[in-house]
């Protein structure tokens, strides 16, 4: 008994000292209290740890460090004063003696926060920084601009903050669903606010000290309607709320507002944005017309491409590298531009293989928006499901060919705003899913073992420093009928579709009889989703006694999915004359996110089932028909 216990203590010394997020290369476990107050000694820049390091990439090289802590102190070695920084983070986590090397994986491990939709200020995002660098997250990407409000203090054009920095509704909710109203600061009603070039001089210090670098996102030419508002002169026309690309006021306020950006931020990279442009305005605005005539441009997507490339050029001169959303390849990338490839890997991909640099953020593992629990017990998000075991699975090198490997910079996480009121609820949706980001940047894939205790310790740890991270210890997890499915009479039955599904195929025609349940997110692979009535008819092979006969359909208002308003069953012997079951009304008032099982029973003999269901509105989603 007394060695069983000792040897307990023991394993979970073992455990606890290698409680490390993100993972390290390598971590050996030794004996006695540690003593961490205590620096024996520093070497940066040693010859014999450069000689160790010296196969390294150079990325790797700079941010590599050895530690060494001991009930004596610890001691560190480092190529560089951010190697010796690191080594620093390590250190606050360790609780027994180690001796670490390390060094990352990728050499973009970043986060971005948008604090247009809804603002956050400097001693807000200085928080988070701190939390963040403890992770080795080395970028803060701050999506500055967008239609919600315009957040930099620019003095060429004060009208951008002075009359686009603040608005009507202290929800983006509220605001999209009143006309989206700007406002004056002071004003009663007015919401907002924006960083002081001495605010960010502030950021800018902090992440200096943290080894971080800010990137600075400026959007253009799409998600713009705030500057539109305050200078009409760079739209189109009234009612168009997109850069007009035809107009020389746009590029004049473009290259005004980058000048002193570029004078404040010293990052390599400049974020122009470029997602999402609604091009249509520019099919008819003479001036856009006229530039493309004169650049004999063939689209409108070479338009953008225009912009863009005049935007780069203007970046380079002053020595800096543009970097854009994946949607800046349509109508041909500008020479040095990098991607950041948010809609799936395609963007990332195609970049790596023309050669340039991608920093991986598909939506599928990085779009921190989504919820990361039960959708029933949380807040509401954006639409889809992301726990912290999917954000963790992910591999940025996943899908891309060999020969680009090289080209991808890393990995980010993306937090936009848009149902994240409260700064609170921001640092929920953060913690801990972007340590899962962290470690997919820094640790080697073999390393990655034992995360959900790991992080769990992390995450305890921040929440006793004050900061409201989902507490990943009470997960509830992905939904039943996804992990075990769901067994009933109809599985392996076939199915005659009389409507078909739109864009959401799901498993195709076996989707309602292959005892598979949806998960929380309607874009699983799982639901199938209809923008018309959904009407199919179940083979049961004989006639047989018909008990039961329902599916659950997933309701998400933000992406338009909905209830049925009614749904229909109908039994047949013959599969020609059917005969109405059960009609299941709709009895739910006010949609908000949920699973309603449309179910009823059912009495009579059938081999036919036809199940039918009348859309109120928007999709409807459905995952399983069940028959018993
Ligand atoms: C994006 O999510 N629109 C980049
Ligand atoms: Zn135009």
């Amino acid at each position: 008994m007394k060695h069983l216990f000792a040897a307990v203590i023991a394993i979970f010394a073992a455990l606890s000292a290698q409680a490390q997020v993100p993972a390290p290369v390598q971590m050996t476990r030794m004996e006695g209290a540690p003593n961490t107050s205590r620096e024996l000694s520093r070497k940066i820049g040693g010859k014999a740890f450069a000689r160790k390091t010296a196969s390294l990439p150079a990325f790797a090289w700079e941010e590599a460090y050895e530690l060494t802590l001991t009930p004596k102190g610890y001691k560190v070695e480092a190529n560089t004063e951010t190697g010796y920084f690191r080594a620093l983070q390590t250190l606050r986590q360790l609780d027994g003696c180690a001796a670490v090397y390390d060094y990352p994986r990728f050499q973009y491990r970043g986060f971005m926060l948008d604090i247009s939709r809804h603002f956050r200020d400097k001693d807000f995002i200085l928080k988070q920084m701190k939390a963040l660098s403890s992770l080795k997250i080395n970028v803060l990407h701050l999506h500055l601009t967008d239609d919600a409000g315009w957040r930099l203090q620019v003095d060429s054009y004060p009208k951008l903050t002075s009359e686009a920095a603040w608005r009507e509704g202290a929800t983006w909710k509220e605001w999209q669903t009143t006309g989206r109203k700007y406002s004056k600061e002071g004003a009663p009603e007015a919401y907002g606010g924006y960083l002081t070039k001495a605010d960010v001089r502030e950021i800018l210090a902090e992440a200096e000290r943290l080894h971080m670098t800010v990137i600075p996102e400026i959007e253009m030419p799409g998600h713009s309607r705030e500057v539109v508002f305050a200078y009409p002169e760079v739209g189109c026309r009234e009612g168009s709320y997109e850069l007009c690309p035809g107009k020389e006021a746009t590029f004049t306020l473009l290259e005004s507002v980058l000048e002193e950006v570029i004078g404040l931020f010293p990052s390599e990279y400049i974020h122009i944005g470029g997602d999402e442009a609604d091009k249509e305005h520019w099919e008819s605005c003479p001036d856009c017309q006229a530039r493309m005539q004169a650049e004999g441009l063939g689209s409108v997507e070479e338009l953008q491409s225009y912009l863009v490339r005049r935007i780069e050029r203007f970046i380079n001169a002053h020595g800096r590298q543009l970097l854009g959303w994946d949607e800046i390849l349509e109508g041909g990338l500008s020479p040095n531009a990098t991607v950041m490839s948010w809609r799936g890997t395609k963007g990332g991909i195609e970049a790596v293989s023309q050669g340039h640099d991608a920093v991986m953020t598909p939506g599928r593992y990085c779009y921190l928006d989504k919820v990361q629990d039960a959708p029933l017990y949380e807040p509401e998000g954006f639409g889809g499901y992301l726990p912290l075991d999917v954000v963790h699975s992910y591999d940025p090198l996943q899908d891309i060919p060999e020969e680009g490997k090289s080209h991808i910079l890393g990995v980010q996480g993306n937090l936009w705003h848009e149902r994240i009121p409260t700064p609170e609820h921001t640092e929920y949706m953060m913690y801990p899913r972007v340590a899962a980001i962290a470690e997919v940047g820094w640790s080697q894939p073999e390393n990655k073992d034992g995360f959900l205790e790991r992080v769990t310790r992390w995450n305890d740890a921040l929440i006793a420093d004050g900061y409201n991270a989902f507490d990943i210890k009470k997960e509830y997890g992905e939904r039943p009928a996804f992990k075990s499915g769901i067994r009933h009479k109809a599985v392996g039955k076939k199915v005659t579709y009389n409507t078909t599904w739109s864009g959401y195929p799901a498993a195709g025609e076996a989707t309602f009889t292959d005892g598979i349940g949806g998960g929380w997110s309607y874009g699983d692979g799982r639901w199938q989703g209809f923008l018309k009535a959904i009407d199919v008819v179940i083979d049961m092979d004989e006639v047989q006694d018909i008990h039961f006969v329902g599916g659950t359909f997933l309701c998400e208002p933000g992406p338009d999915i909905f209830l049925p308003k009614s749904v229909e069953v109908w039994l047949s012997e013959d599969g020609e004359r059917f005969e109405q079951a059960a009609v299941i009304p709709n009895e739910i008032q006010e949609p908000s996110q949920s699973y309603v099982l449309f179910g009823t029973p059912v009495q009579g003999k059938a081999r036919y089932i036809r199940f039918v269901a009348h859309p109120t509105r928007g999709f409807q989603f459905l995952d399983e028909i069940v028959v018993n």
